[in-house]
């Protein structure tokens, strides 16, 4: 279970404020349990780490195995929620180095994330030679992004096998009935997993839109869903911790801070960072409203964005610390003669007792500065854990949002930029807006 540890913020506040605050979530847990709130169908997450269903488990499992039997290299296709849950537990537990591990199991590259040409030339060229396997990830099935990568890597895996052994190598996870892609992995005889109706894309990752990916990788998802399933039971039976930093979240939104930053002190959860980035802005930043989330890896970050943090940091921000109790895979510090460095006093020492050292040095020198600090933990970084920081998050946004007084589950903001971009290229409909744009552009 996550723990939420409030010491070094508790003194700073004014108790009857947090109070009034923590009554509002009280609400927003009633809003969200009641299905009462804005984007209540969109609730499908809340129970998801019970009631997942289990044929469509037991063929994510089928499928890892097929993959990792039959392909060198998996290329993930998606964006957004479609790619960034697979991608941060794959690291999280693997290695932000997973491709360069020795290992059993086929590299997996991302791509359908950006429009940059170069990288999918890149992802391309390290499929030459090897046996490949594609999972695209698209709910709407109509996503630029992913539907340009995709054609790329149907066409790859369709010039490079016969048309019976393309099919068994394209995995397609996507609305269960409707869009291009459920037709066109229909029309093609291509596996097709679901993405529920009622489970929004940044709240997926326990579906076969992150699964399948993170089983491809070696990653034990039946752990990874108990630790979920045993945060869901916590969270529902009204533990403190999501709805103390839930109401914490709002009244520093409230009382003029603007950024929340998520740390690590383990280099391996940048891309769960990004997830958390998502996840919380996606969610919240609507109606001019929300707190825009930033992320640090320390100390990395302490080295470039510390310095920002310390004396300009108070009326921006605060942070929330994720921290892992244990430590598996430890190094011990050595004695060096001569002790040129002067580190010999650590020596003997596990690096994990100065990490921890640094990890409270810069709270205390942060608190110090007006950056108030939270830190969040669970025991081991395993699938259990990060299962259950999974579930966490997704449940303490839910309910902070509800508090701010948004839809925490649309997204309107996502679409205008796609409608530009539209117009621009010339895409049939849209040719008023195309004059309209270049014009202002001075095309
Ligand atoms: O969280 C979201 O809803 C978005 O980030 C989507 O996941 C993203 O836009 C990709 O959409 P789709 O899966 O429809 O291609």
């Amino acid at each position: 279970m996550v723990k939420f540890n409030d010491t070094y913020v508790r003194p700073l506040i004014n108790g009857g404020e947090y109070k009034n605050m923590r009554q509002k979530v009280s609400e927003a847990v009633d809003t969200l349990k009641n299905k009462t709130g804005a984007g209540s169908d969109y609730l499908g997450w809340v129970d998801l780490p019970e009631n997942y269903d289990r044929d469509e488990f037991s063929r994510i499992k089928e499928a890892a195995e097929y993959i990792k039997n039959n392909a060198d290299v998996l290329v993930v296709i998606g964006i957004g929620g479609s790619y960034l849950g697979a991608r941060a537990v794959i690291e999280a537990l693997k290695s932000q180095n997973y491709n360069l591990l020795k290992k059993d199991t086929p590299q997996i590259y991302f791509i359908g994330n950006s429009i940059s040409p170069s990288s999918l030339n890149e992802i391309v060229s390290l499929c030459e030679g090897k046996d490949i396997a594609v999972n695209v990830i698209s709910k709407s099935g109509t996503t630029t992004e992913p539907a340009i990568a995709f054609r790329v890597f149907r066409e790859l895996v369709n010039s490079k096998y016969s048309k019976e052994e393309a099919a068994k190598r394209i995995f397609c996870t996507t609305d269960k009935n409707k869009g291009t892609l459920k037709e066109l992995a229909e029309k093609e005889g291509y596996a097709t997993f679901v993405v529920p109706d009622d489970v929004g894309g940044r709240y997926s990752v326990l579906t076969a839109v992150g699964l399948l990916p993170i089983a491809v990788a070696g990653i034990d998802i039946d752990a990874l869903m108990k630790g979920a399933l045993d945060e869901r039971n916590a969270c529902l039976s009204g533990d403190e911790a999501p709805l103390s930093y839930a109401a914490y979240r709002n009244y520093f939104y409230k009382n003029g801070k603007r950024l929340e930053c998520f740390i690590s002190y383990e280099p391996c959860m940048a891309m769960f960072n990004e997830w958390l980035k998502q996840l919380f802005a996606e969610s919240e930043g609507k109606d001019g409203k929300g707190l825009f989330p930033v992320s640090c890896i320390f100390s990395t970050d302490l080295h470039s964005l510390g310095q920002f943090i310390q004396e300009s940091g108070s009326t921006l921000m605060f942070e929330t610390a994720v921290k892992f109790e244990k430590c598996e895979n430890d190094y011990v510090i050595k004695t060096q003669e001569g002790n040129l460095d002067g580190l010999n006093f650590l020596s003997g020492e596990n690096m994990s007792v100065v990490n921890e050292k640094a990890r409270l040095g810069t709270l205390l020198a942060h608190t110090d500065g007006g950056v108030e600090n939270f830190v969040l933990s669970v025991d081991n970084l395993d699938e259990y854990g990060i299962g259950s920081l999974i579930y966490f998050f997704e449940y303490a946004c839910a309910v902070s949002g509800y508090t701010l007084g948004i839809n925490p589950f649309n997204q309107p903001g996502v679409e205008s930029y796609k409608k530009n971009m539209f117009a621009l290229l010339g895409k049939p409909g849209y040719e008023d807006e195309k004059e309209r744009l270049e014009k202002q552009l001075g095309l």
